[in-house]
């Protein structure tokens, strides 16, 4: 039997990965993989997570079962920061997913179920999972226009033209914040009418959002996402807690409904837990159980939300001082685009082979597509980045 199966095609990011683990050399950069690394190079346990940690292994009496969408807490403590008051709880379904990712297949599997024949439309570029997943998943896709590799900002009449483009029973799919993988998000307008265009074709958004916290700030993150709910009559949100709680391997994440009313969300709800059940049955619990320690409690919350406003003005200072070298070093603002990105990416703009040469000349490490994780600098790492983007001719 398993001689019938195929090579599948390698995941870029992850096969990135292994060829910077690979890489005996001293000095090497790794701006590929989306995890935050602090200045010593270190993904550090969070302090409320630590802490939190230490309670629950005290308090905690039972692995037993938690429910087949999670534990309810968790799904009403993440969906509150995800969308505060912006829609009314009886519109709300929601189940815990082992990470976004989880929660973006699981979503993925629901517009199939309720509406076989749509095309799920992407940004280009976005990332390289989405497309993965919603092939996988059997599902039409499209895209739309999303970055202008000129100016690399959003190309906002491009993507609303294609835009046009959806049919009802269509789903589009949205970053919520800090792009994945260009760093160029939408203004608070922009969204606005986007979501305008979303109801008139009759569309359902899926916003994917992994990164709150990370742009301008937790409220600020989430404002696109909340009017977007406040707009429209349906919606599905795919919250992940790995990067703002720095809990990759705790595969902590929600897939959160939102339909036009009560009965609609009761539905909606059972269809989130037969498909938790058909896949994995019950989510993971650790991490969702750490976020809901912190969230539900003041002292917690307010040190994790410290520490990860140090980890958002610390990638902000990067972009900072990377655009301030290459000025420095070109004469031009022609990079002050990484001060204006937001997140922890920025494409950079620098062709397949100007990334080959950044690995094979200056052990500098970013996705193909010039896709750089800001967070992987310091202070020290980012004159050489300048300078090797200048001696590449980027
Ligand atoms: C990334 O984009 O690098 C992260 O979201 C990690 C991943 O799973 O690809």
């Amino acid at each position: 039997m398993f001689t019938n199966l195929k090579e599948q095609p390698k995941d870029k990011i992850m096969a990135l990965m292994s060829q910077y683990r690979e890489d005996p050399r001293e000095g090497k950069i790794d701006l590929g993989v989306g995890v935050y690394k602090n200045p010593q190079g270190v993904t550090p346990v969070m302090r409320a997570v630590k802490a939190a940690e230490k309670v629950l292994w005290e308090l905690e009496s039972t692995k037993s079962y938690t429910g087949l969408a999670g534990d309810p807490a968790f799904g009403h403590a993440l969906s509150d920061l995800v969308l505060a008051d912006s829609v009314p709880a009886d519109r709300l379904s929601m189940a815990a997913q082992p990470g976004g990712t989880g929660a973006i297949h699981q979503a993925v599997e629901l517009i199939k179920m309720a509406s076989p024949d749509a095309t799920i439309w992407l940004s280009a570029p976005t990332w390289p999972n989405h497309p993965s997943i919603i092939k996988h998943l059997g599902v039409n896709m499209t895209e739309y226009r999303y970055f202008d590799n000129e100016s690399r900002a959003v190309d906002f009449d491009g993507m609303m033209e294609d835009l046009k483009g959806v049919k009802a029973g269509d789903a589009v799919l949205l970053h919520g914040c800090c792009h994945n993988p260009t760093g160029a998000n939408l203004t608070l307008p922009q969204w606005k009418e986007v979501a305008a265009l979303i109801v008139e074709k009759g569309a359902t958004p899926l916003i994917d959002i992994a990164y709150q916290g990370f742009g301008d700030g937790l409220e600020e993150d989430a404002a696109g996402v909340r009017l977007i709910a406040q707009t429209v009559p349906e919606a599905l949100i795919a919250a992940s807690c790995s990067k703002n709680f720095g809990i990759y391997r705790e595969r902590t994440g929600l897939l959160v409904g939102i339909s036009d009313n009560a009965q609609q969300a009761g539905i909606t709800q059972q269809n989130l837990t037969h498909l938790n059940r058909q896949n994995f049955s019950f989510p993971p619990d650790h991490g969702a159980r750490l976020v809901t320690m912190i969230l539900e409690d003041e002292g917690l919350k307010a040190d994790w939300m410290a520490e990860l406003e140090e980890v958002r003005t610390g990638m902000l200072k990067l972009r900072e001082q990377l655009a301030g070298e290459l000025r420095a070093r070109t004469g031009s603002d022609r990079f002050g685009f990484i001060a204006d990105h937001r997140g922890m990416f920025s494409r950079l703009g620098a062709t397949p082979e100007q990334v080959e040469a950044l690995r094979v000349d200056h052990g500098i490490y970013m996705v193909g597509d010039s896709r750089m994780n800001i967070a992987g600098l310091n202070e020290e790492t980012v004159p050489i980045l300048a300078e090797a983007i200048v001696k590449v001719g980027v």
